[in-house]
């Protein structure tokens, strides 16, 4: 044990207790930020770019279209501060139209912050590129002195959706707190649709999102002594209308036991693990949701679908 990396090991013991208490729960849960190890985050990259999942694609084409009209609401010489490291689709955007004094990425994983980082300082070398490892669900100390403007968040992909609201709205306030003064916040939030379109969106024809799922109980026997029969486990994504939400699920297809770390568990055929929440907004709701975590809208923009939202927003009373 001696020579594991102590935040490795603090991890995987953050990871064993949510699945044991997740497990022991009536509806078993596990929470969906431990999807993303490198094998998840892997296939997490190839959903974006599925037939199906349309989110990732049409905010890409909404924020082509709109950023010239953001950088002149938001004005030049702010710091931008992504919440997540970047993807190279979407930051380049950002940075190529607003000017900004300086970019801060805030990631809890330091590995993924210098892998997303290395693109971006060889391709902006004039930027400051400030990259913070932190757990941003808790107020950040950004790097003070550079700039004067207020800074720009950046939250995108739909990401606050996989978040219940009240956390939600208490993670906007948190991030209200992080920025400081006189903050915008850039969003992206997915748009309630036909239920055909979302379910197909997690449940798409090649598999992926059902491997990305199951990953899940993979991981669970690899990090964490498991005995999961992952052959007896299917993936599904259901649309829950009245929490207006995707859940996705890993069900039991037969009656089956097992242990994780050494703790016994058992599920009934058509019993489920409840894997992940992806909540899906009317403009209202969103408006409502920025509104109950102190930020208003100054512009919202969308495709000609009404797909996907992006909206701009200042700090609210
Ligand atoms: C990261 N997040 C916004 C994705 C979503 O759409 O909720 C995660 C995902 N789950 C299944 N497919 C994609």
């Amino acid at each position: 044990m001696a020579d594991i990396d102590p935040e490795i090991r603090s991890l995987v013991e953050q990871f064993r207790a949510d699945v044991l208490t997740g497990l022991s729960q009536p509806q078993k849960t596990i929470p969906a930020r431990w999807f993303y190890d490198h094998k998840g985050s892997e296939l997490f990259e190839a959903i974006t770019s599925l037939p199906e999942y349309y989110l990732t694609r049409t905010e890409i084409g909404i924020l082509q279209g709109c950023l010239a009209e953001v950088a002149s609401l938001v004005g030049p010489g702010r710091v931008v501060v992504e919440f997540g490291a970047g993807s190279m689709a979407k930051t380049p955007l950002l940075l190529d139209a607003v000017a900004p004094s300086a970019y801060v990425p805030i990631d809890i994983s330091g590995e993924f912050l210098r892998e997303s980082c290395a693109p971006l300082m060889a391709r902006y070398p004039g930027l400051a590129i400030v990259p913070v490892e932190a757990d941003f669900s808790a107020p950040v100390l950004l790097p003070s002195g550079a700039g004067t403007a207020g800074p720009l968040g950046f939250f995108p992909g739909s990401t606050i959706g996989n978040m219940e609201p009240e956390p939600a709205a208490a993670f906007l306030r948190t991030m209200r707190q992080t920025l400081g003064d006189n903050p915008m916040l850039l969003i992206g939030m997915d748009l309630i649709k036909d239920e055909q379109r979302l379910i197909a969106a997690y449940d798409d024809a090649q598999g992926v999102t059902a491997a990305f799922n199951c990953n899940l109980a993979a991981r669970i026997n690899r990090e964490l002594g498991g005995t999961v029969p992952l052959d007896a486990l299917a993936h599904r994504a259901v649309w829950n209308a009245a929490l207006s939400r995707i859940e996705m699920h890993l069900e039991a297809m037969s009656a089956i036991s097992f242990e994780v770390s050494g703790q016994p568990f058992s599920m009934r055929a058509g019993e489920t693990i409840h894997t992940e929440n992806s909540h899906k907004y009317s403009r209202a709701s969103a408006d409502e949701l920025l509104a109950r975590g102190g930020w208003e809208p100054v512009c919202r923009f969308s495709d000609q679908a009404e797909q996907f939202l992006v909206v701009l927003a200042k700090s609210g009373i």
